[in-house]
């Protein structure tokens, strides 16, 4: 049995969810990674994400357990425009024709085998980005329904969003120019976000934390790429012109597209 202390300024764990999320979360339990589930963070839009108390041989004090809402459940963001070109999934069951054919009725094999290609998916994506040096919370293991990954926060709280955050100057500055060297970052792993913006980034320890990225295509294969990139860099570039900076967004997002066909990225 879990056993769930509260976390200041997490939700409790409502009642009707319990036996679900038990379900989802106990193989990392039984694979002596976690120790407790200790509060439920807001739930975002297609996830919900747990804190844990993680087990001492994992070199982890929390961890955080990003558990996948069914699919019915989910918010709009379409996954179509995701799904495309994606030529490179690591998930190897997902380029067999029969999945993508399953996948395509939104069969009832194929709704979890959806699911779960967007945690092997993010899961993968946090390995790709984390070797290339971008700042992702590092992941640790993942099953069926769900991603467990570097807790970003403490005891009391969890690392709250770009968004909320009340920043000097100078910190701004620093925190448009780290975040706009890892989305180069993510282009030299051959990836774009897709769903960058305010929301999707966490302060923890004086930096910005890019989080949430089943959706993330590869550049290479994905017929929107420069569209979805300059998307990327312009939600961010925006978010700081509150903070003075001019918004050169677009300019910048289509400099390092054109950067990344000539191959100089
Ligand atoms: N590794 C993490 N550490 C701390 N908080 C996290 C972590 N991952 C997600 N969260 C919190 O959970 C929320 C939802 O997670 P996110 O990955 O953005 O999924 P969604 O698709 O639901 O938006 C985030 O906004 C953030 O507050
Ligand atoms: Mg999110």
């Amino acid at each position: 049995m879990l056993r769930y202390e509260g976390l200041p300024s997490t939700t409790p764990i409502a009642e009707g969810n319990t036996i679900f999320d038990e379900e989802a979360i106990s193989e990392f339990y039984d694979r002596d990674l976690i120790t407790d589930v200790i509060g439920q963070l807001k739930a975002g839009k297609e996830a919900q994400v747990f804190v844990c108390r993680a087990h001492p041989k994992t070199g982890y004090d929390l961890l955080a357990a990003k558990l996948y809402r069914p699919r019915e459940q989910r918010g709009f963001r379409s996954e179509a425009p995701y799904l495309e070109g994606r030529g490179s999934l690591r998930c190897g069951r997902a380029r067999d024709s029969s999945v993508t054919r399953a996948i395509d009725r939104r069969s009832r094999a194929g709704k979890t085998l959806l699911s779960e290609t967007w945690v092997r998916r993010e899961y993968d994506v946090l390995h790709r980005l984390k070797r290339e040096g971008v700042q992702v919370p590092a992941p640790v293991a993942c099953t069926e329904h769900a991603v467990l990954m570097q807790y970003l926060g403490d005891e009391h709280a969890p690392a709250p969003r770009l968004l909320a955050q009340s920043l000097t100057a100078g910190e701004a500055a620093a925190f448009r120019a780290a975040l706009l060297e890892d989305v180069e970052r993510c282009l030299r792993a051959g990836l774009i976000h897709g769903d960058l913006s305010p929301y999707n980034v966490l302060v923890f320890q004086g930096a910005p934390w890019i989080i949430d990225l089943p959706q993330a295509v590869d550049a290479a294969v994905h017929p929107d790429g420069r569209s979805l990139l300059r998307r990327d860099v312009t939600n961010l570039t925006r978010h700081f012109a509150r903070h003075g900076i001019p918004d050169d967004g677009a300019d910048y997002a289509d400099a390092l597209w054109e950067q990344y066909e000539r191959g100089r990225i």
